[in-house]
C-alpha cells in the first residue's frame, strides 16, 4: 500500500443474500401430498454464501464487515453465531419481511430445497442507501454474493474503482442472470468472477474449463476463475489456464465450498499473492469445508490453512 493512501476501515465488505438455513435429513422417503415424514436429524444454522464467505474471512483474521438484511426476531441467533468466528453483526439491517428461509429436506438419494426470499427483497434498495455505500467504499475489497442486477453493478462499480476497491462476484446458482446478455458489462468490470462449472457452462455453453477459457478470454474477463469440485480450480491467465488441485479430504458435505473457495482467494489476494498462490488458498478453503456437515464449521483459520499449504503444495 502507498505511504499517502488512507487506511481502510474494513479489509473485505461482504454483501449478498443471507438467510436461516433448516436442515432435514435421513427421511425414509419422500411424502405424497398431505401426507406426513419424519426426519432423522435436523440442524439450524446461518446460511447464504454472504455469511459463509463472511465467516471465512473473518477466522482468516481480516477485518470483515457482512451486509445484508434479517428479521429482528432472529438477531441475537445473529450475533451469537458470528461472534464465534470474530465477525460482528452490526452490518445486518433488520426488515420486517424477516430472515429469508431455505430449508433443505434429504433422503439417502436426493436433496430438495424450499425458499422464502424474506428481507433478502430489499437487498437491491438497501444497496442505494448512502451509510452502506459508505461502508462499501471503506473497504479493501468488496465480494458480492449474489446475482447482482446490471442496473446497480453499472451505478456501483464506478463508485467503487474511484475509491480504490478491488471486487469481485460470486453469483451462485442463477440461470436467468448467467444468460442474459444484459450482466456481460459486470463480469467484465469485476475484478474477480468465481463460477463453478455448472454456471460456467451457462456462461460459455460448454462443460469444460477449456470452454470457460475461451469465453473469459473472448469476453476480457479480468480474473475468471473457474471451481471444479474435487478437481481443483483453474484461472485464466493471459489466455491459458492455470490450474491447481485441492488437497485430499474426506469430503462429507459440499455446501458451502464455493463460498469457502471465494474466501481463500480473496485472503491471496489481500495478502498481494500470485495467482497460483490464491488458487491454492482457495482449493485449501474449500476442500476443508467439505471434511464436516454445514458450511461453517471445516473453515480453516490461519494457522491450518498455513499448515495444509505446506503439507498440500510444498513451502
Ligand atoms: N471433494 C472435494 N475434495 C477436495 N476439494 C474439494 C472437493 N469438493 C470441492 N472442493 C474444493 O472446493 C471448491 C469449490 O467447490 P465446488 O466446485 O463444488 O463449488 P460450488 O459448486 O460453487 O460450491 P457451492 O455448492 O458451495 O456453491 C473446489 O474448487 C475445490 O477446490
Ligand atoms: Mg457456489
Amino acid at each position: 500500500m502507498a505511504f499517502s493512501e488512507p487506511m481502510k476501515r474494513w479489509d473485505v465488505v461482504v454483501v449478498g443474500e443471507i438467510y436461516a438455513d433448516h436442515v432435514f435429513s435421513g427421511f425414509q422417503r419422500w411424502p405424497a401430498a398431505g401426507e406426513e415424514v419424519h426426519a432423522e436429524h435436523y440442524v439450524r444454522e446461518l446460511g447464504g454464501g454472504a455469511v459463509n464467505t463472511a465467516c471465512a474471512l473473518a477466522r482468516l483474521q481480516h477485518r470483515v464487515r457482512l451486509i445484508g438484511l434479517i428479521g429482528e426476531a432472529d438477531r441475537s441467533w445473529f450475533e451469537t453465531r458470528m461472534q464465534g468466528f470474530g465477525l460482528s453483526a452490526d452490518g445486518l439491517r433488520s426488515d420486517p419481511l424477516g430472515t429469508g428461509v431455505t430449508m433443505s429436506v434429504s433422503t439417502a438419494e436426493d436433496r430438495s430445497f424450499y425458499t422464502y426470499l424474506g428481507a433478502n427483497r430489499r437487498l437491491a434498495e438497501l444497496l442505494d442507501d448512502e451509510t452502506i455505500r459508505a461502508e462499501l467504499i471503506a473497504a479493501r475489497h468488496v465480494h458480492f454474493a449474489m446475482p447482482l442486477a446490471a442496473d446497480m453493478a453499472k451505478r456501483l462499480f464506478p463508485l467503487l474503482r474511484k475509491a480504490g476497491c478491488t471486487t469481485s462476484l460470486d453469483v451462485g446458482f442463477s440461470p436467468d442472470w448467467l444468460t442474459d446478455p444484459v450482466n456481460q458489462w459486470t463480469c467484465r468490470a469485476v475484478d474477480y468472477f468465481f463460477p463453478n462449472q455448472t454456471e460456467a457452462q451457462w456462461l460459455s455453453g460448454g462443460e469444460s474449463a477449456e470452454a470457460f477459457r475461451n469465453w473469459a478470454s473472448f469476453m476480457d474477463i479480468r480474473h475468471g476463475v473457474i471451481k471444479l469440485g474435487a478437481a481443483g480450480a483453474a484461472a485464466v491467465v493471459n489466455g491459458e489456464l492455470l490450474h491447481v488441485p485441492p488437497p485430499r479430504v474426506d469430503a462429507v458435505d459440499m455446501t458451502g465450498a464455493g463460498d469457502a473457495f471465494d474466501a481463500g482467494y480473496i485472503d491471496g489476494v489481500l495478502n498481494g499473492e500470485s495467482t497460483q498462490d490464491c488458487l491454492r488458498r482457495a482449493c485449501i478453503c474449500g476442500a476443508l469445508c467439505t471434511t464436516r456437515i454445514g458450511a461453517l464449521e471445516g473453515l480453516p483459520d490461519s494457522f491450518s490453512l498455513r499448515s495444509i499449504y505446506e503439507q498440500t503444495y510444498g513451502t
